[in-house]
């Protein structure tokens, strides 16, 4: 719904201004790539975008967030506009020509490496999740300018987490919270993705993958353990319903997995993606999509009383949201990495 009412009123004008269906147009492909109007009302407002900025986007998709980022910056801002995909670049400088936007520059270009030769920016917001946090992300915003990205919180599949990130004097991450929200994964040629491999065991099915992401085993390296653990979760026949609904599961997720607790494990079966413990004899789970239920082996599984203990303390905290959790920061080669841990965050 465009204007709720926490929306700023600059955000809501552009959400008014901008003809989303210009945008979709016949081309199917492009429409895939399009972010819903109501995630990017959840996002945008916090990059507090200002007339006369300058902004760098990752993820031009169908264009349609950068012409909202053009109304927001006005004729006197600038939005640089990056997609790996030179087909989409194409289709969407040709509809930001028709619509009569002027300051919206459109590249072709693998959008881990920034935007170079367009810095300096104020904001940089991504709708396509990187492997890590990007070095060059950090040098081409202004000390004080603001990064909200998709960035991945735990060596772990689906940990993403929307990260508003202030740069500080020298160009590296200050203040760091949290948001929910998850985007498409990048498609980064210059780095080796198997580098960054989070999943133990997939198979490509008919409806799309299904697989097991857990840590535990990813470290032994011990493949008939992910085959026998794998087995073990698309077969759990026992459910039983859990009350909390969507997006409060959405915390509770990320709330686990910055306790990661032993035997955690992200698994996808089918059409459910599902957040809990495994062990080489059991599997207990919380399915977060498309129904919150438990999910296990038995109703008797020590992994599903893990999970059901697990449930119980996040209750008995208040239910904690994921902007009071804490985020590490550590430094990788050529960016940094993101961890969770469920203390309280520091404040700005
Ligand atoms: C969710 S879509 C963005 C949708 C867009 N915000 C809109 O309103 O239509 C994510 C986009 O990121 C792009 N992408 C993936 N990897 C990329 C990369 N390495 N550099 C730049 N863009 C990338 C995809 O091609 C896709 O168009």
């Amino acid at each position: 719904m465009i204007g709720t009412t926490t929306t700023p009123p600059a955000v809501t004008a552009a959400l008014t201004r901008v003809d989303e269906a210009h945008y979709r147009g016949t081309d199917k492909r492009a429409v895939r790539q399009t972010t819903p109007p109501s995630v990017i009302e959840r996002h945008l407002p916090l990059l507090d975008i200002q007339r006369g900025m300058r902004v760098l986007e990752i993820g031009t998709g169908s264009g349609y967030s950068t012409a909202l980022l053009a109304e927001l910056t006005g004729p006197h801002g600038a939005v640089v506009s990056v997609d790996v995909e030179a087909d989409l670049v194409t289709r969407a400088a040709g509809l930001h020509h028709r619509a009569g936007y002027t300051t919206i520059t459109s590249l072709a270009a693998d959008g881990y490496a920034g935007a170079p030769g367009q810095e300096p920016f104020d904001r940089l917001i991504a709708w396509t999740t990187p492997p890590h946090m990007p070095t060059a992300w950090a040098e081409q915003v202004r000390p004080g300018g603001l990064i909200l990205a998709p960035l991945v919180c735990a060596p772990i599949a689906y940990s993403t987490a929307m990260a508003r990130m202030t740069v500080t004097d020298d160009h590296t991450l200050g203040y760091i919270t949290l948001h929910r929200g998850q985007y498409v994964p990048m498609t980064t040629p210059a780095l080796d993705r198997s580098r960054y491999a989070t999943v133990s065991r997939i198979i490509d099915g008919e409806r799309g993958p299904s697989y097991i992401s857990a840590p535990w085993i990813t470290v032994t390296g011990d493949r008939a353990l992910a085959e026998a653990v794998f087995t073990r979760v698309l077969g759990a026949p026992y459910t039983e319903p859990v009350d909390v609904g969507w997006p409060e599961i959405e915390h509770l997720k990320l709330w686990v997995v910055a306790h990661q607790p032993a035997g955690l494990t992200m698994a996808h079966r089918g059409k459910e993606t599902m957040v809990g413990i495994t062990t080489p004899d059991h599997a207990g789970f919380v399915a977060l999509f498309p129904e919150p239920r438990f999910v296990a082996d038995s109703a008797t599984s020590p992994a599903l009383e893990h999970m059901r203990g697990l449930l119980q303390e996040w209750k008995a905290h208040g239910r904690p949201t994921i902007d009071t959790l804490s985020v590490r920061t550590t430094p990788i080669d050529q960016g940094w990495t993101l961890a969770l841990s469920p203390g309280q965050r520091r404040t700005e």
